[in-house]
């Protein structure tokens, strides 16, 4: 079994991953000091980004071409979408006939208590599921359409994920955790290295290279996959409850990066969360409960600032 294959598996089929959440969070709850003051400005650091050319490697994919050009059509397009869990004799439904269209551009979050079927929904978004009755499209394709390494083409080079349980791999350290979706891509060592560097000094962990991840607390967990899901610089980045295992200046730091990618760079960025305290950040909000859309409200919020300077592309 090839590595790319054990990793789809971690991040699809290990249900595990709830366990070490609950254990992680309880670690945090034990070790909060993570040293925030010594934290960069986000602005100065990503002036000295590595990600200079705008050939960038999603760039390389004629979808992608297509995407960063046409604001026209929905990016991401979920029609009567339903996902369904079954428990023994009961069908359990997770998703009842969700409608919904994301541009590009947009900074989407998606707000529900627990349970309302949230990470089902960014399963799906991310192409790491398919529904089980209704259609997904991403650019235009229908994903159910796609063959497994079609969609793990898409995904490698299109979509960041940052996960609610992090999916860390524990026999790599904090460094190569970052550089493995660069291996993916055959990026080069040495320039694989600058990025991952770059990254780790976004995210604060800079000191932590050499660390596993049993070895960190788990906001620093979070943070290191904050940094991998930007390894590659994909147009879309989903999110997890990004800022759940944080503090919440780290998680201030974390969201006003990802409002300068979204500002300065255009990605789109997807939110899943229960925390209201997101909604800021928003262009719209999708309100979810037990599996339907409530309510959708668009936001509005302030333009590109000059707070953070970038040549991120
Ligand atoms: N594999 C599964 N089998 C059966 N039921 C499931 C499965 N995965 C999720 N569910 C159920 O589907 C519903 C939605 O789960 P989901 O994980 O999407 O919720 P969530 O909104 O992300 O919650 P949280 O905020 O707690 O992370 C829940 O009631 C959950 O129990
Ligand atoms: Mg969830």
């Amino acid at each position: 079994m090839k590595l790319t294959e054990i990793i789809e598996i971690f991040k699809t089929k290990l249900n595990a991953s709830y366990i070490l959440n609950s254990l992680e969070r309880a670690a945090d709850f034990y070790n909060e000091s993570d040293n925030e003051s010594e934290r960069n400005d986000p602005g100065e650091i990503l002036k000295n980004s590595p990600y200079s050319s705008p050939a960038s490697n999603f760039a390389k994919s004629l979808d992608a071409e297509n995407i960063s050009r046409n604001k026209e059509v929905p990016l991401i397009k979920l029609t009567n979408v339903w996902k369904l869990y079954q428990m023994g004799e009961v069908e359990f439904a997770a998703l009842k006939g969700i409608n919904l269209e994301i541009y590009e551009g947009e900074f989407l979050i998606i707000l529900g208590p627990s349970g309302s079927g949230k990470s089902t929904m960014m399963n799906l978004l991310g192409c790491l599921d398919i529904p089980s009755k209704g259609t997904v499209f991403l650019n235009s394709k229908d994903i159910s359409k796609l063959d497994e390494s079609e969609l793990a083409i898409i995904r490698g080079q299109m979509i960041g994920f940052i996960f609610q349980s992090f999916n860390l791999l524990p026999t790599l350290n904090t460094e190569e955790n970052v550089l493995l979706p660069l291996e993916f891509q055959e990026e080069d060592r040495q320039i694989a290295r600058r990025k991952a560097s770059y990254l780790l000094e976004i995210v604060g962990l800079s000191e932590k290279k050499k660390n596993l991840p049993s070895q960190l607390s788990g906001g620093q967990r979070q943070r290191v996959a904050i940094a991998r899901s930007l390894a590659v610089n994909p147009p879309i980045i989903l999110a997890d409850e990004p800022t759940g295992n944080l503090d919440s200046k780290t998680g201030d730091y974390i969201l006003d990066f990802l409002d300068g990618l979204n500002k300065r760079e255009g990605k789109t960025i997807i939110i899943v969360t229960h925390d209201l305290e997101l909604v800021k950040y928003a262009t719209r909000v999708v309100y979810i409960r037990d599996g339907e859309i409530e309510k959708i409200e668009k936001q509005t919020r302030n333009e590109p600032g000059t707070e953070i300077e970038s040549n991120l592309n």
